[in-house]
């Protein structure tokens, strides 16, 4: 042999070993994802790329080709994966929720701070167990993935094991998912209250523990202004400023009754949204929850801060919160991701969330195009939560978190479906009829997580 022709041998024999070695995943079957935010674009084509008939490779877990299926490409692929008849999208992702108010999910009656203290407080108690922080945690990590939901922004409870068991859980399923600890040092029953400087530390603790292990990120988790003292307010801004990397998560301008009592703790302050800024918990990688009764003033301080919304349409319509102005955030250009903000949200799903996001809409004469909900449920909340580079949408080389849809899972959404005329059309059927029934497989970081057929569905 030749020293040329030798050399050949071994660079195609370390060009088939490396072949051989990339775990290569391909998918045959319809797909949708977004580009850019529809109420941004000119033109809607912009916004999304449907495929009716595509090929999606995955290599390592990550995404390295989206492309229309055509026969001589699909030939180098030993084999393929054929989800035909489906529709493939981004997994879902939920910019707001409580795992651990998971088993009070439709509690009957009140509006936010009653329902707090007669529902919220007593259960999230329970959270002091570990071994019941770990039941919870597997129970709700499994309903995400059973509704098609691959990242999620989360509250635990004051206890820190309670962050670390839903770590522990997410970090098994290799999710990329934000938690963090709540701290709340006044205004709750004494069994919940941290301190100031016990929540400073026991932060500090969790961000070293999780922060960027795996796919895990921490948020700092005031709950809201009226459960802190200035003085921890204070110190989750060092925290902030200490670790500028980690999120804020808090609750904002949800209900009438407590904006008024913000302003009677914090006279000193201009409103809300100024307290949290007073104290350096503002800012890109800060989620609000609700924003519904924002001041003009307090609209130009979220656009100008670069601040995050999460919109959660069925807690809001629960509690008798209010309608959000989703209008005026993209008139703004101010963040906006869906939240199923369980407990006070009525479901995980998504598709159920945007259903709810509809109507609130109608009730203010505006609309909600299918193509707007489904942005908001994938790359618009990756944005909101600054993990866009990371996944949201089909671009080689994010992370491959995606969901295998049914289009029509139940009769009469097989009715319907076969009425309907067009992708707008279909999709918005999607959204209005269905909910986990129509999640047939859940992929995370290219692995099956969740297959509808093959789990007990108690
Ligand atoms: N505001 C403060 N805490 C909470 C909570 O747990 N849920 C909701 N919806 N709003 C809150
Ligand atoms: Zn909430």
């Amino acid at each position: 042999m030749s020293k040329n022709t030798a050399s050949a041998a071994l660079v195609s024999a370390a060009l088939l070993s490396s072949t051989a070695m990339a775990d290569t995943t391909v998918i045959r079957s319809s797909f949708l994802h977004f580009l850019q935010d529809p109420s941004q674009v000119n033109n809607i084509f912009d916004a999304y790329q449907y495929l009716e008939d595509g090929l999606l490779v995955i290599e390592n877990g990550h995404i390295k080709t989206l492309t229309a299926f055509d026969a001589q490409t699909a030939q180098q692929y030993s084999s393929i994966i054929d989800k035909r008849g489906k529709l493939i999208i981004p997994g879902f992702i939920d910019t707001h929720t409580h795992y651990a108010q998971t088993q009070m999910i439709a509690a009957y009656g009140e509006q936010l701070l009653t329902w707090l203290n007669s529902y919220t407080f007593p259960t999230e108690e329970q959270f002091s167990d570990i071994d019941h922080a770990r039941k919870i945690s597997q129970f709700f990590i499994h309903q995400l993935l059973k509704n098609g939901t691959t990242s999620a922004l989360v509250f635990g409870t004051v206890h820190p094991q309670s962050v670390d068991a839903l770590f522990e859980t997410a970090l098994a399923k290799n999710m990329r998912l934000i938690a963090g600890k709540v701290m709340m040092d006044r205004n709750a029953p004494a069994e919940l209250l941290d301190t100031p400087e016990s929540s400073y530390q026991d932060s500090k603790n969790l961000i070293e523990k999780w922060h960027n292990k795996g796919r895990l990120q921490y948020a700092i988790t005031p709950r809201f202004a009226p459960t802190s003292t200035p003085a921890q307010l204070q110190l989750a801004g060092k925290l902030k400023a200490q670790y500028p990397d980690v999120y804020v998560h808090t609750h904002l301008s949800e209900n009438k009754d407590e904006i008024a009592w913000v302003k009677s703790l914090f006279p000193e302050r201009e409103g809300y949204f100024d307290v949290y800024d007073h104290y350096g918990l503002t800012g890109k990688k800060s989620i609000f929850a609700h924003a519904i009764h924002l001041t003009d003033k307090e609209w130009d301080s979220f656009q100008q801060t670069d601040s995050v919304i999460a919109f959660c349409p069925t807690s809001n319509l629960f509690l008798g919160s209010g309608l959000f102005d989703l209008t005026t955030a993209d008139s703004k250009k101010v963040r906006v991701g869906l939240g199923t903000d369980v407990g006070a949200g009525t479901s995980f799903s998504p598709l159920q969330t945007l259903n709810e996001a509809y109507k609130v809409m109608q009730l203010q004469g505006q609309k909600l195009s299918p193509f707007k909900g489904l942005y908001m449920a994938t790359l618009g909340g990756a944005t909101s939560l600054s993990i866009d580079d990371k996944v949201g949408n089909f671009i080689p080389g994010k992370e491959a978190d995606f969901v295998v849809l049914d289009w029509a899972a139940t009769d009469l959404q097989q009715l319907r479906f076969s009425y309907s005329n067009g992708i707008e059309d279909k999709l918005f059927a999607l959204i209005m009829l269905g909910d986990d029934r129509n999640i047939f497989e859940t992929f995370v970081a290219g692995k099956s997580v969740y297959q509808r057929d093959t789990l007990n569905l108690r």
